[in-house]
């Protein structure tokens, strides 16, 4: 195979016969390159598997320990922050001290949505037969998405709507459900600027579920388009860099989207706003 000798494989012929032709010992040597890389190609598709089992089983692990210290320094710091809060504003220690403080505070929730993020994710990748087959409520996991950043929303000024179907039920993994309509709702949310709307809705047609949000934010342009999906891609574009982030919210959709046989889909204008749409086999009747 190529430059190396993986090893020999031995022709005869049958005594009497008459000896090999050049044309059928080139036909030889080429049967003895092409099992040659086939050779080749097996061990690095072994490898690789043994890697990424690897690599996945390490990510779990490390984003599960991490999340307990995590949490304990954020405990730490409300008290903390509390205790700066009750010093006297005349203190000369105290504008440094909050400050350090609320810098320290914000630093350790990136740290932790980093790793909220890479936990997810490593528990979405691999076998798609992992995914429990449960009917869940579509109409119901879109009202909960939109409820719960429906608070960020309103810090943004940014205008949420939402209109759902009763009755379209799809069988999946409810959590991963949940986490697929919180990182795009959350996303149309986080790029859609003050005085903007975000629309969520949820429908039935045939035999598929159908979501779509829809927001009148930053936009993306089609270069980023074609890599949203990708892990850890962020858009190339000064607003969306404004906000913070680890890329890796549409990867775990993406991956989630694949483990219910579904489909996504982004289309855009860059500047005027995005459509995400979800499509999703609907539960059989019955
Ligand atoms: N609704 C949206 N409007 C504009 N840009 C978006 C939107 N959703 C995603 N993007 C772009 O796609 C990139 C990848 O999204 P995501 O994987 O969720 O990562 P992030 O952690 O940056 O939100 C984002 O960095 C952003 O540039
Ligand atoms: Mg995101």
């Amino acid at each position: 195979a190529g430059p190396e000798c993986l090893g020999r494989i031995v022709m005869r012929r049958r005594v009497g016969q008459p000896d090999w032709s050049d044309e059928e010992a080139e036909a030889a040597r080429a049967i003895g390159q092409d099992l040659g890389d086939a050779v080749l190609t097996a061990r690095s598709y072994l490898r690789q598997q043994e890697l990424g089992d690897y690599k996945g089983r390490l990510i779990t692990a490390v984003s599960h320990e991490l999340r307990q210290p995590i949490s304990a320094m954020l405990g730490h710091l409300a008290v903390l922050a509390e205790t700066v809060d009750e010093l006297d504003p005349d203190d000369p220690t105290y504008a440094p001290l909050s400050s350090t403080t609320r810098r320290i505070g914000r630093a350790a929730e990136r740290l932790s949505g980093i790793v909220t993020d890479l936990l997810s994710l490593s528990l979405v990748e691999g076998e798609e037969s992992a995914t429990p087959r449960t009917p869940v409520d579509l109409g119901e996991v879109v009202h909960g998405a939109v409820e719960l950043l429906s608070i960020r929303a309103l810090h943004g000024q940014v205008t949420l709507t939402e209109s759902s179907n009763a009755d379209v039920s799809v069988l999946g993994d409810a959590a991963e459900l949940e986490r697929l309509m919180i990182n795009l709702v959350g996303n149309a949310v986080k790029y859609t600027a003050a005085g903007g709307t975000v629309a969520v809705s949820c429908t039935a047609e045939g035999d598929e579920a159908i979501v779509t949000i829809t927001d009148t934010g930053i936009g993306i342009s089609a270069d980023d388009l074609a890599h949203l999906f990708e892990e850890f891609y962020r858009a190339n574009d000064v607003e969306a860099r404004r906000r913070e982030g680890t890329g890796l919210g549409l990867a775990i959709v993406a991956r989630i989207v694949e483990r219910h046989h579904g489909r996504i889909s982004a289309a855009s204008i860059h500047g005027e706003g995005s459509t995400f749409t979800v499509t999703l086999p609907l539960a059989p009747p019955g």
